[in-house]
């Protein structure tokens, strides 16, 4: 039994190729410029839910340059081989992974998904010849100036790799070890020929990684896989828990095996049909000032250090790809994932409070700083118990500034829905719950102290039993009879009322 719906895609061209058959993907012939021309355009066809793009000619380019990929939630869901309306149910296999149990437990909460457990303990296929090293530049041959990096907006300091899948291991595992493998999206500036900066945050697993290198006093062994099959970059950013191999749970989605190959310079494996990778080592010692850079929050991120990796090869398809992205004030690419996340975190979120019926973290607000959750709501002071619970319990509502909370009659997902509740079920004074000094996003500079801040929880639920002394309004709704009797009639109503038929 496989959730698939879609054929695997090996390789990311496997599934250019799929979206191209469904006019999902189109190519810019124009000479477009790689500095901020391309982040306008991408902008620009995200914004209107347009396709991905492959810009066949971007000026200084030696390859195509593809942006937008996972620019809609279709695309996204696509990506998983599945569609959007599968996502919830890929969400309950998630939660049965992330049942708090210890490793074997795991495997027993997976009971319900025999292929699951199949395939995190089959091992990756090991590719003798693969693809991904066709063509080979090594040590003083390395120049990342060969690779169509994309300046993505005004004032950055330098071009970014943005879309690099960043794969490291701990120590004391062996070079092949793919059980322990992390690999996360981190973004990387471009600082000469051989070194980029790696812009892991701390709690990222890339950099617990490096900090456990540090500690024994060596640098990290590091490969980039730029542009590979959708399941190993959406894997990438799903946020696993950490007893799973992001490449294993990649042959999950795909349900294949995954094909991975020794790196050439680096202890590591790297996936075999990906179009570009980057290996070398990240400095225990050495850092360099990190942007200021564009970031999902429409802001610049202010310039800290991270370190600095140094480049000891890079390989390639022949005819490589290069895959890209901006990140900016939504929406944008990780915005548009992010909304599909939400989606498939449902189940977990249930499964602490069965009452939840809905959930958006809105992507305008910066998809995690807001939530909109619907409750079936049974008792008094429910609606702050859900608060308290996704803020404490829930590793992910952390940086969550706001929670609104609503009826389930109200579309979370309906801004006019939630605004309504909040307009006619709220009071000031009694639905407001106000925290002062709780962990917040460092890169809220909103926040009165670097990572501390508050937080706001509205309730915007109908008050019941001792939170309200009031009659309580009754929503208007037209009876069901006649609805049906206006349907029925409705044909002939609007070619009467509007000249033409409905
Ligand atoms: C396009 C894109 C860019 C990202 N850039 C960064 C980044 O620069 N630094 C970072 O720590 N996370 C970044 N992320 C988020 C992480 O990749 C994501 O949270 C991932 O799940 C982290 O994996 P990990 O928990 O294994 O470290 C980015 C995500 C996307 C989709």
């Amino acid at each position: 039994m496989s959730f698939r719906d879609l054929p695997p895609f090996r390789d990311l061209r496997a599934f250019m190729r799929f979206l191209e058959e469904r006019r999902l993907l189109a190519h810019v012939a124009e000479p477009v410029s790689l500095v901020h021309e391309i982040t306008e355009i991408h902008r620009r066809v995200l914004a209107a839910g347009g396709p991905a793009l492959v810009f066949d000619a971007a000026r200084g380019a030696r390859m195509p340059v593809f942006a937008n990929l996972f620019g809609t939630a279709e695309r996204v869901a696509a990506g998983f081989g599945v569609a959007p309306s599968k996502i919830v149910e890929l969400g309950e296999m998630l939660a049965a992974l992330r049942e708090p149990q210890p490793f074997d437990g795991v495997r027993d909460a997976l009971s319900r998904w025999p292929m699951v457990r199949a395939a995190l303990s089959t091992l990756p296929s090991l590719v003798s010849r693969p693809e991904c090293q066709t063509e080979r530049r090594l040590g003083g041959d390395v120049d990342l100036g060969l690779l169509p990096i994309q300046t993505c907006w005004p004032g950055e300091p330098a071009p970014l790799i943005t879309w690099g899948l960043v794969i490291t291991r701990p120590p004391d595992t062996e070079a092949d070890d793919t059980a322990h493998l992390n690999i996360g999206v981190y973004r990387m500036q471009a600082l000469d020929k051989d070194r980029v900066i790696m812009r892991w945050l701390a709690h990222r697993g890339g950099a617990h990684h490096h900090r456990q290198w540090t500690a024994r006093g060596k640098d990290t062994p590091v490969a980039v896989a730029i542009g590979a099959d959708p399941a190993t970059i959406l894997s990438a950013v799903l946020p696993l828990p950490e007893t799973v191999s992001e490449l294993r749970f990649s042959g999950v989605l795909r349900g294949e095996r995954p094909r991975v190959a020794p790196a050439l310079t680096v202890p590591l494996v790297v996936p075999a049909d990906a179009e570009i990778v980057i290996e070398g080592y990240v400095s225990a010692t050495e850092t360099a000032p990190e942007g200021p850079y564009g970031d999902h929050t429409g802001y610049y991120n202010s310039v800290e250090s991270f370190p600095v990796m140094r480049i000891t090869a890079i390989t390639t398809r022949r005819d490589p790809i290069y895959l890209t992205t901006f990140t900016g004030r939504p929406p944008d690419e990780p915005s548009v994932i992010g909304a599909v996340l939400n989606d498939l975190a449902l189940p977990t979120m249930r499964r602490q409070m069965p009452e939840i019926v809905d959930v958006w973290l809105p992507p305008e607000a910066c998809s995690y700083r807001m939530a909109i959750i619907s409750i079936r709501k049974a008792y008094p002071g429910q609606a702050r118990r859900v608060m308290m619970g996704l803020w404490g319990m829930l590793p992910q509502f952390n940086y969550t500034k706001t929670i609104i909370v609503v009826d389930d009659d109200i579309d979370v997902r309906d801004w006019k829905d939630v605004a309504w509740a909040l307009a006619t079920r709220m009071d000031a004074g009694r639905d407001t719950v106000v925290v002062t000094d709780t962990p917040i996003d460092y890169l809220d500079f909103a926040s009165p102290e670097s990572g501390l801040g508050g937080k706001l929880g509205l309730d915007a639920t109908k008050k019941i039993g001792a939170e309200t002394k009031r009659e309580w309004g009754r929503p208007l709704d037209m009876s069901p009879n006649v609805k049906k009797r206006v349907d029925a009639l409705w044909p002939k109503l609007s070619r009467a009322i509007t000249g033409t038929s409905a």
